[in-house]
């Protein structure tokens, strides 16, 4: 066992990379975060630039580790936004197209072909997961084909697939290693959870060859080390952690058994709990890997909410409001919505309805309503489907789950915790700290170097 020292955590997320430097005892000696730009080229569609979201990574290293002074930094812990994928060129490192990220929705069209062949069912078995645009798949397929020639490019293996974390991986290792952890495969819906490795049949339906996917080690694995002149950092340093973020703010508030649940509110809401072992979701649920160590894989249960602190920010715009700070001080002057119900489908619902033709409403309105009826209404939205998701966890465990662990911004808003607390009639503790998905992927890096961590 080494002496412990300190992990710089980068937690690549859509809107920000953040970035820690955290000891083994939890505390975090500096932070910074940078902002990541979005675009939506047409309606549904969202992407980002593969260079701008690794120049942001560089950046926030860079104020971080001035932020720190003279320091030795003992490994490097990769989170990453999940189901975002690019494709690149394995000689020049150029991506061939945008990262298509996880909220675009280009490949409806071809996850309804497959849905109409029957497929979905075949699909979910091997890999835990309803055919749907967020995974990666057919996102790769639609990068390869939009392209002029990169089929063939592909077929003559000059070209790599990965999600975030295999590319931040590759461009700090200068191109030298090419891999992700399960946690990532198992969100791409290539990946058989059961057999545990990329699955040619699931290749063949979303006519995406394996060979353009990386090698899958465990979470905390030794992915490789830090390349001169790739950051402002030293050459040699490992990279001994990468995780998706939902699944490292599970790690980060310290779930190991099953039982408790962790949500995090941000724009859409995911939860997550363990589940002791592989099931399959009859009730609306992605099966996932939560992380793998050298004992294995650790699977667990996800619900994603497509809008929940989302809805917020729609309602303050509605009501003419500043932010969402403003809707909740709003919101503070009423005892209740007064029969008033907003339902955000605002991209249709995600878990655990999965209803893309849904669109939102807003209900039980009378002469008496008020803005700030409609403003209680919207946090109640973010709450009562979180307890929906809860619900479902349940029924699929067919047990009762002891807890919620919450972290992203709206969990800051007591009020908006109690209420989640009280409709769920569980304890709802909310994390006090916002970087939990960095403080997970520091934390199995620690694991990974055999320090205990705290
Ligand atoms: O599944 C998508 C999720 O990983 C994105 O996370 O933090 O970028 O909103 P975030």
């Amino acid at each position: 066992m080494s002496t412990s020292g300190l992990v710089l955590a980068i937690d690549q997320g859509t809107t920000n990379t953040k970035a820690v430097l955290v000891s083994a005892d939890g505390r975090i000696a500096a932070r910074a975060s940078v902002a990541n730009p979005v675009s939506y080229p047409r309606p549904g569609w969202a992407e980002q630039s593969g260079e701008a979201l690794w120049q942001g990574v560089v950046e926030a290293i860079a104020v971080v580790t001035g932020a720190a002074g003279a320091v030795e930094i003992d490994a490097v812990a990769i989170s990453n936004q999940r189901e975002s994928v690019l494709v690149w060129d394995a000689e020049t490192g150029e991506p061939i197209g945008p990262c298509v990220i996880w909220q675009c929705r280009r490949t409806a069209d071809a996850c309804q072909t497959l849905r109409e062949a029957g497929l979905g069912e075949r699909i979910a078995e091997k890999t835990g997961l309803a055919l749907d645009p967020l995974f990666p798949a057919g996102k790769i397929a639609w990068l390869i084909d939009s392209v002029p020639s990169a089929r063939e490019r592909a077929a003559r293996g000059e070209l790599r697939a990965g999600t975030v974390d295999t590319w931040l991986l590759w461009q700090l290792t200068n191109g030298a290693v090419f891999a992700t952890d399960h946690s990532n495969a198992s969100r791409t819906q290539l990946f058989d959870t059961r057999r545990m490795e990329w699955d040619e049949e699931l290749a063949d339906i979303f006519n995406v060859s394996s060979q353009l996917m990386a090698q899958v080690l465990p979470s905390n694995a030794s992915f490789g080390l830090t390349a001169a002149g790739a950051t402002g950092l030293p050459a040699g340093i490992p990279i001994q952690a990468m995780i998706g973020d939902s699944h490292a703010a599970l790690y980060g508030h310290g779930v190991r058994q099953p039982g408790t649940v962790k949500a995090t509110y941000g724009t859409g809401t995911s939860l997550m709990t363990l589940t002791g072992g592989r099931v399959r979701s009859r009730n609306g649920l992605s099966a996932t890997i939560a992380w793998s160590t050298g004992e294995g894989p650790v699977h667990a249960l996800e619900g994603n909410i497509s809008v929940s602190g989302q809805a917020a920010a729609f309602m303050a715009e509605l009501l003419g409001l500043s932010d969402v700070g403003a809707l909740a001080d709003l919101a503070g002057t009423v005892a209740d919505s007064d029969g008033v119900t907003f339902v955000p489908a605002l991209v249709g619902l995600g878990a655990p309805y999965w209803r893309s033709d849904a669109r939102g409403i807003i209900t039980g309105m009378s002469l008496g309503t008020r803005p700030a009826h409609l403003a209680r209404a919207a946090l109640d939205a973010i709450a009562l489907q979180v307890s929906d998701v809860f619900e479902a966890m349940q029924a699929d465990l067919g047990s009762e789950l002891v807890g919620l662990r919450a972290d992203g911004g709206a969990s800051s808003n007591h009020a908006l915790m109690q209420f989640q607390a009280d409709l769920l009639g569980k304890t709802v503790t909310a994390s006090a700290v916002p970087e939990v998905s960095a403080l997970g992927a520091a934390a199995l890096a620690f694991s990974g170097l055999g320090i205990e961590t705290s």
